[in-house]
C-alpha cells in the first residue's frame, strides 16, 4: 500500500532510493517519483509505472544529492497519473512530502487552504499535506514546529517523510496508524515503510509507534511524541533476515522461489518452541470464545483453524474476516482474538484488534513479520519466521499459518483429552514428514502441473470444490487463481454446488476438486460425489487426489499416500503451482499482479 524510502548519507545517494522502492514495489507499482535536494532545492522526478519504467523515463539513479526521499504508488485518492506520483511539493516548492495511507479529513484542509491562496497540482490527499507545513512554516520560520503543528491537524492513517532545503540534513518522518521505520547505518541514516527499504545497508531499525515522528540526520536521529514533543528513548532492533533472503536467487519469479521454499519454513515453524504455542493455548482455554481474524488469504487461514480445532481439539472457535469484524464484534473480557498476518501490517486487522483490546479482550497473533504493528500490540505473538515473502500473492506463509494452527490444535487437543498419547505421537510424526512430502511433491509434480497449466490457460471460469477441512484449501486455491492469472476462480464446498451454481457447469467452466485420501471414509466419498454430479452435466474435472481408484477424474494429478492430517497442505502447494504455471502461460505479472498490494494498510 505504497512503499516509501529515504535517504540522509555523507555519501551520495546514488543508487540508494531506487533500490529502495524497487525493494518496496510489492507494496505498490501504478507509479513513482524521487525528491532529492541539489543546491538547496528540490528535485522532483516522478511518473506513471514501475520503478524501472519511470527509471528509464526520469532516471531516479546516480544521484549525486545527498538527502532524498522516494514513494512507490498505490493509488488510493486520484487516478494514477504524473500529476498524483508522489512526492508532491507545497506552493513554493520548499517542502517535498511522500506519503502512505488516507488523510480522512484532506477535503476540509484543502478547501481552507485554498481560500488561503494555495494552488493544487494533483488530486491527492497528500498534496495538502505538504501546503499545510508551508502554512505553518510562514508563521513561525521553524521546519520542525511547521512539520508538527501540520500532522496535528491530520484526520487519519500516515507515514510520511518529508525533506525542505530549510533543514537540508534532515528527513522528517512520522507514523499514525501505517508504518514507518528507521534504519541506522553507518555514516548513513534511512527511513522506509519496512526494512526491504534498506536491507543492503543495514539490519539496524528503530520502529516508529502510532504518534511519533523522526528527525533523521546523517549520524543521528531522534524520535519524539507528536503530543508532547517529548523525545523518545528507543530500542533498536537488528532484523533476523539477510538482504540475500530477498533476492530471487535464480527463480525466474519470487512467487516459484517462495513455493519452494515451503519445506525449509515449515521446518523452521515445526521448530518454534512448544512454549509459544503453549502460551496462545493456554489463552484459548482461557477464554469463553475465541475469534480467528484475517482477511483474503488469512482469512481462509483462520477459516482452516476454525475447522482444525473442532477436528482435534472439539473446540468451537468463530473465524471472522477482519473487514468484517468490527460489525459482529462482540468481543469482551473474557474473549481472545487470534489474529493471523503475514506482513503484521493489514489495516482491518490491526484496526479489530484495536477494537477488541479496547473492548478488554485478550489479543495473540500468528505474524510473519518481525517488529510489525500486529506483532507488537498483542498479548502474545508467535512469529512464524517463514523468511521474507516477496510476491504479493501469499503462498509459504500461508501454508506456515496453517500448520502453526495445526501445533496448537494438537496442544490444545492434548490438554482436552481428545487426543490420545499415542495419537499425538502419530500426528507429531505426520507433521515431521510434511517438509519431505512437499519436497517429493515439488519434485516430482510440478511439470504434470506445469502441463497441464498450459493445456488449460484459456479456461475462463473455474470452480474449486473441498469439503470439511478441504473446503478453506479450495477457497485459497481460488484465490491464488484469481490473484496471479485474473482467471474467475470461486472456491465453495463441493455440498453447496448443487444449491444454485450448478447451473453454471458446461463444458467450457472446469472444476478442480480437492480429494482427501480414502482413509477419511465419509469425507472422500462425498468429495467423490461432488465430482459425479459435475461429470453427470458434462463439467471437466481436474482433481487433486491421493487414490489412484478414484479414476473418474477428467484429469487427475496424483498424489503419494500421505497422512489425513497433513493431506489438506499437498494439494494447496498443487493449487500453488497451477496458478503459477498458468500464470506464466498468459504471461502476467506473477509478482505483481495487476491492482494489488502486498501490504493493505488502508481501509
Ligand atoms: O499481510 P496479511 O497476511 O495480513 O495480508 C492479508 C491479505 O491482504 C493477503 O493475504 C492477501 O489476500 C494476499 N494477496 C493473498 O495472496
Amino acid at each position: 500500500m505504497c512503499g516509501i524510502s529515504g535517504v540522509v548519507s555523507f555519501h551520495p545517494i546514488d543508487d540508494r532510493l531506487y533500490e529502495g522502492v524497487h525493494h518496496l514495489e510489492y507494496r505498490g507499482y501504478d507509479s513513482c517519483g524521487v525528491a532529492f535536494l541539489e543546491n538547496r532545492h528540490i528535485e522532483i522526478r516522478k511518473d506513471i509505472g514501475t520503478v524501472d519504467e519511470v527509471d528509464t523515463k526520469r532516471n531516479l539513479r546516480h544521484l549525486a544529492a545527498h538527502v532524498g526521499i522516494a514513494h512507490t504508488r498505490w493509488a488510493t485518492h486520484g487516478k494514477v497519473t504524473r500529476e498524483n506520483a508522489h512526492p508532491h511539493t507545497s506552493c513554493g516548492c520548499e517542502f517535498a512530502v511522500v506519503h502512505n495511507g488516507i488523510i480522512a479529513n484532506y477535503k476540509e484542509l484543502r478547501e481552507e487552504l485554498k481560500k488561503k491562496g494555495h494552488k493544487f497540482g494533483s488530486e491527492t490527499d497528500t498534496e495538502i499535506i505538504a501546503h499545510l507545513i508551508e502554512e505553518h512554516f510562514v508563521r513561525c520560520g521553524d521546519v520542525e514546529r511547521a512539520w508538527v503543528g501540520a500532522l496535528r491537524q491530520l484526520q487519519g492513517s500516515f507515514a510520511l517523510a518529508m525533506i525542505s532545503p530549510h533543514e537540508p540534513e534532515h528527513i522528517f518522518c512520522a507514523r499514525h496508524e501505517s508504518p514507518l521505520i528507521i534504519g541506522v547505518g553507518a555514516e548513513s541514516n534511512y527511513v522506509g515503510s519496512d526494512f526491504n527499504a534498506f536491507i543492503d545497508y543495514t539490519k539496524n531499525t528503530v520502529i516508529l509507534d502510532d504518534g511519533e515522528y523522526g528527525v533523521v540526520s546523517k549520524d543521528s536521529y531522534s524520535v519524539k511524541s507528536l503530543r508532547s514533543g517529548d523525545v523518545i528513548d528507543k530500542a533498536v532492533t537488528v532484523i533476523p533476515w539477510d538482504s540475500e533472503l530477498s533476492r530471487k536467487g535464480g527463480y525466474p519469479h519470487y512467487m516459484l522461489k517462495e513455493i519452494h521454499e515451503q519445506p525449509q519454513a515449515v521446518r523452521t515453524a515445526l521448530n518454534i518452541a512448544s512454549d509459544d504455542i503453549a502460551t496462545v493455548a493456554d489463552m484459548v482455554m482461557a477464554a469463553k470464545r475465541t475469534y480467528l481474524l484475517g482477511v483474503g488469504t488469512t482469512y481462509y487461514v483462520a477459516l482452516y483453524g476454525q475447522y482444525i480445532l473442532a477436528t482435534l481439539a472439539d473446540l468451537d472457535v468463530s473465524s471472522v474476516s477482519s473487514d468484517e469484524f468490527r460489525y459482529i464484534d462482540k468481543t469482551d473480557a473474557s474473549s481472545l482474538v487470534l489474529a493471523v498476518s503475514q506482513s503484521g501490517e493489514t489495516y482491518d486487522t490491526v484496526m479489530s484488534l484495536r477494537h477488541a483490546k479496547e473492548r478488554g479482550a485478550k489479543t495473540a497473533a500468528v505474524v510473519n513479520v518481525v517488529g510489525s504493528s500486529i506483532a507488537r500490540m498483542v498479548d502474545h505473538v508467535i512469529l512464524q519466521g517463514s523468511g521474507p515473502e516477496v510476491c504479493v500473492v501469499s503462498t509459504k506463509a500461508a501454508l506456515v499459518q496453517m500448520l502453526l494452527l495445526t501445533r496448537l490444535a494438537l496442544e490444545i487437543g492434548v490438554r482436552r483429552k481428545v487426543i490420545k498419547p499415542a495419537k499425538h505421537r502419530e500426528y507429531e510424526a505426520a507433521l515431521t514428514a510434511l517438509p519431505g512430502e512437499i519436497e517429493t511433491l515439488l519434485n516430482e509434480q510440478s511439470g504434470i502441473i506445469r502441463a497441464a497449466a498450459y493445456r488449460h490457460a484459456h479456461i475462463q471460469n473455474w470452480l474449486f470444490l473441498g469439503r470439511g477441512i478441504y473446503y478453506p484449501i479450495a477457497l485459497e486455491a481460488a484465490l491464488k487463481m484469481k490473484e496471479v492469472t485474473y482467471i474467475h476462480a470461486e472456491g465453495m464446498p463441493g455440498g453447496f454446488l448443487k444449491h444454485g451454481t450448478l447451473s453454471l457447469v458446461d463444458d467450457k467452466l472446469y472444476t478442480l476438486v480437492m480429494a482427501p485420501p480414502p482413509s477419511c471414509g465419509e469425507l472422500h466419498a462425498m468429495t467423490m460425489s461432488s465430482v459425479e454430479e459435475v461429470k453427470a452435466r458434462g463439467g471437466f474435472v481436474f482433481g487433486f487426489s491421493y487414490d489412484e481408484k478414484d479414476d473418474i477424474f477428467s484429469e487427475r494429478v496424483a498424489l503419494a499416500p500421505t497422512h489425513e492430517l497433513i493431506s489438506p497442505f499437498l494439494p494447496l502447494v498443487g493449487a500453488q503451482l497451477l496458478a503459477y504455471f498458468t500464470a506464466t502461460a498468459l504471461k502476467r505479472n506473477v509478482d505483481k499482479p495487476r491492482s494489488l498490494a502486498k501490504s493493505v494498510t488502508v481501509a
